[in-house]
């Protein structure tokens, strides 16, 4: 039995969908840990699209359980939406949801909140799901819980209570104050969402633990990446929770010592969407190249990502902060065609030397980005050996193995399930 952790590397968007998919086949049981609907996690299966945003990426496999880790934060009108979604498609027909109890819930007033604060100078670039606001309140003690969703007076007392502290902030931001209508309206379809989720809600902790006490193998499905951890990344453009590894221990409440493998997941090269530094960004027509080659475009929001080179700095302090074991490498083949492929192996700092992306924010201004620099390679449609792969694309891969630490578990030439080179696999190796 194995319990592998899922992470993504970078500033999210990685590709982690795709490996979650493709590693449940081996699993008994997907948890997803951390963070809301901000994500969007991309499968293809036989060209087929599916995008989750809060149920775990293992829902192509009938009969395994789906867990909702309680340090989740959870729109529940969001979460109705996407089970119709994937019950529409035949997924979900054996009662396979598991939601924590625990789990926090995003409320409209969260969104409106953040609405307006985005809408000032020096936002972050947010997904506007209400992702920060309902990280505060849960860290307020203030939070509503799935399992208030299930008492009403304990909500409208709850709801009454946030918004007591909350209505003069939206109205110092220039937001209207709610109409005890709204406010009521608000409370009622919360409600009654929840009775809808609750035969899907329970101890989601006990029965992961239940699962890993019997042998099972269980994955761990992380959201966004390393660099927008809320303790470890680019703070303050970050998310508001615990991105890294030790955030699949923390939501579900399973010990470090039950967790066997950590894979990061990493593009090929870099990604970013919202606010923050991104040294080695690109801009213009090479951004554009990258961007559209790579389909480039938040599964969320929609919006254009930010584009740039592999960064091996970043990418090893992203292997320390995991602990991962190794890597997926995605996303390949968008290199394929470029006249030039780039990548960071290192920074200068004050004329040092330094191997990991600095954490201070003004250290990430001076660094300037020591680049490698590659001829580019031919179309790798139809790889599946990695002897297989041009000369200079193995030449790209290895450099970015030496200088990462650790070695590729897969490399992936496509988006679809079947486009993946494995090299080893978590769950045995
Ligand atoms: P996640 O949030 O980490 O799950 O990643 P997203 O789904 O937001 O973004 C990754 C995008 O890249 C999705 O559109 C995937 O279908 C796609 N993708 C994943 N792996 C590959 C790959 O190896 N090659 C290509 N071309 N696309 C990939
Ligand atoms: P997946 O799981 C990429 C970014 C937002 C913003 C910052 C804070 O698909 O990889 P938030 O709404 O969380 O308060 O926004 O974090 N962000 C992501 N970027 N992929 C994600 O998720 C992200 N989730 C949040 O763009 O910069
Ligand atoms: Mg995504």
């Amino acid at each position: 039995m194995s319990v592998v952790i899922v992470v993504g590397a970078q500033w999210g968007d990685e590709g982690k969908g795709k490996v979650v998919d493709l590693y449940a086949e081996a699993a008994d049981t997907v948890v997803r840990y951390g963070g809301g609907a901000n994500a969007g996690h991309t499968l293809v299966i036989k060209g087929q699209k599916l995008v989750t945003h809060l149920v775990p990426s293992g829902v192509c496999h009938p009969g395994k359980p789906c867990v909702l880790g309680d340090g989740m934060v959870i729109d529940p009108h969001t979460l109705l939406e996407e089970i119709a979604e994937l019950s529409a498609r035949g997924l979900l027909a054996n009662g396979e949801l598991l939601i924590g109890q625990d789990a926090h819930v995003i409320l409209p007033y969260h969104k409106r909140i953040e609405q307006l604060r985005e809408g000032r100078k020096g936002a972050i670039g947010t997904t506007r799901r209400g992702i920060g606001p309902a990280y505060e309140a849960k860290a307020g003690r203030r939070g509503v819980r799935i399992r208030d969703l299930f008492r009403r007076e304990r909500l409208r007392e709850l709801v009454d209570a946030n918004l007591e502290e909350l209505v003069p902030v939206m109205q110092h931001f220039g937001g209207a104050a709610p109409t005890a209508a709204e406010v009521a309206q608000w409370i009622d379809e919360a409600a009654t969402a929840g009775e809808r989720l609750r035969p899907h809600v329970g101890d989601a902790s006990r029965f992961v633990a239940d699962k890993i006490g019997r042998g099972a193998n269980v994955l761990f499905e992380g959201a966004q990446g390393t660099l927008l951890d809320i303790d470890h990344g680019t703070y303050p453009f970050v998310t508001s929770s615990s991105t890294i590894a030790a955030g699949a221990c923390q939501s579900t409440g399973i010990g470090p010592s039950k967790i066997d493998r950590v894979v990061g997941i990493t593009k090929a090269y870099a990604t970013r969407v919202g606010a923050g530094p991104f040294p080695t960004e690109l801009h213009g027509d090479a951004a554009e190249a990258l961007r559209q080659a790579g389909g480039e475009f938040g599964a969320t929001t929609g919006r254009p990502r930010r584009c740039g080179w592999l960064d091996l700095p970043a990418l090893r302090l992203g292997v320390r902060l995991s602990g991962m074991d190794g890597l997926a490498l995605t996303k390949l083949d968008v290199l394929a065609n470029m006249p030039e492929v780039k990548v960071c192996v290192a920074y200068k700092l004050d004329g040092r030397e330094v191997d990991e992306l600095p954490t201070d924010l003004d250290d990430i201004a001076r660094a300037e980005p020591v680049f490698a620099s590659y001829p580019g390679w031919g179309s790798l449609a139809g790889v599946t050996q990695f002897d297989d792969l041009p000369t200079t694309t193995r030449q790209y891969v290895d450099t970015v193995q030496r200088l990462a630490g650790v070695p590729f578990y897969l490399v992936s030439v496509g988006p679809d399930r079947a486009e993946t080179i494995v090299l080893s696999d978590p769950f045995r190796d």
